[in-house]
């Protein structure tokens, strides 16, 4: 029998992937902005790879209408590995039997973006009674250790929800939500208040919660006892703010560079960065960018 308390090891990642993506229309509008290329691979997968590398055994996607070429991209897909055996390229299929094979994963809908508390809220039954990590796709962390490891650990460790934690400018204050904390020893953080979305004047700290959470199986009665919040929404950010007042909410400044690929900028810049790493092709492309920047 498996431990069902919140000391339990974390087995399960969910990554909640429903919402409409509208800052990245007119794209979004047919394909899934979770499907974006960072070089080669849709953004989806580094996240399910950042999974796989923390130890994690079960992803639970929650998807929505639309979004089933991102369920197909880590299914088998048989058509495709019987041509590339028989012409003899045994790289690619390599490469597409890899993703289809990465790790065991279930996918769960939700009918309505209600928001991404509610989103997670829709993976309940698979998650059970024992604590899991949400990872947001949108933030692609390149970083030494994965990030939600970090996390991971310092849950195991603490036994407390943990959060992770980066600091953002004055002028981006309002697009996050914002925590009131003081450190307890180098990157970690008790929580005492977590605002979403706050005014620059209203906020606490520039200490922003960014998409990566280790969370007590105790957040699901929560959410599903929240009334909607901030924009309709059931917020996520409630909930934490639950734990924080019960004393149960810790924070973790992770190490690594985050990009926002849900974001034009961000995907602008994770493709450059994730370019520019790439054997097969850093030394074409830093000349092409050189190039283009001296003209
Ligand atoms: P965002 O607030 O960034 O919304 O969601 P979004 O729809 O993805 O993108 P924009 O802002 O309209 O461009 C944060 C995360 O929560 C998920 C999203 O898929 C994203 O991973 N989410 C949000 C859901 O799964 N369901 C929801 O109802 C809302």
């Amino acid at each position: 029998m498996r431990k069902s308390s919140s000391r339990a090891k974390i087995r399960k990642a969910v990554i909640p992937a429903a919402g409409l993506g509208t800052r990245f229309l007119p794209f979004s509008k047919a394909v899934p902005k979770e499907m974006l290329p960072i070089v080669d691979k849709p953004s989806i997968q580094y996240i399910v790879e950042e999974a796989v590398a923390s130890g994690i055994e079960e992803v639970i996607l929650v998807t929505s209408r639309g979004k089933s070429t991102v369920e197909d991209h880590f299914d088998i897909s048989y058509e495709l590995e019987d041509t590339l055996a028989k012409r003899g390229k045994t790289e690619r299929l390599k490469t597409v039997q890899e993703v289809s094979r990465m790790i065991r994963l279930i996918s769960v809908r939700q009918k309505e973006p209600l928001g991404l508390g509610h989103a997670v809220l829709c993976a309940q039954e698979v998650l059970g009674d024992e604590p899991f990590a949400v990872i947001l796709p949108d933030d692609l962390i390149d970083s030494a250790v994965p990030c939600i490891k970090q996390l991971v650990k310092a849950y195991s460790q603490y036994g407390k929800a943990v959060v992770a934690l980066e600091e953002v400018p004055d002028s981006r204050v309002h697009l996050y939500g914002i925590v009131k904390a003081e450190r307890i020893k180098g990157r970690l953080y008790r929580v005492r208040h977590v605002v979403e979305k706050p005014k620059l004047k209203d906020a606490p700290s520039n200490l922003a919660v960014i998409g990566r959470y280790a969370l007590p199986p105790e957040i699901l009665k929560i959410l599903a006892r929240l009334k909607p919040g901030k924009g309709g929404e059931i917020q996520l950010t409630d909930a934490l703010q639950e734990l924080a007042r019960r004393k149960m909410l810790y924070g973790y400044q992770f190490r690594g560079i985050r990009y926002d690929s849900g974001d034009k900028l961000g995907f602008l810049q994770a493709n450059v960065v994730y370019g520019l790493k790439r054997p097969d092709l850093k030394e074409s492309f830093r000349e092409f960018l050189e190039k283009e920047l001296n003209k």
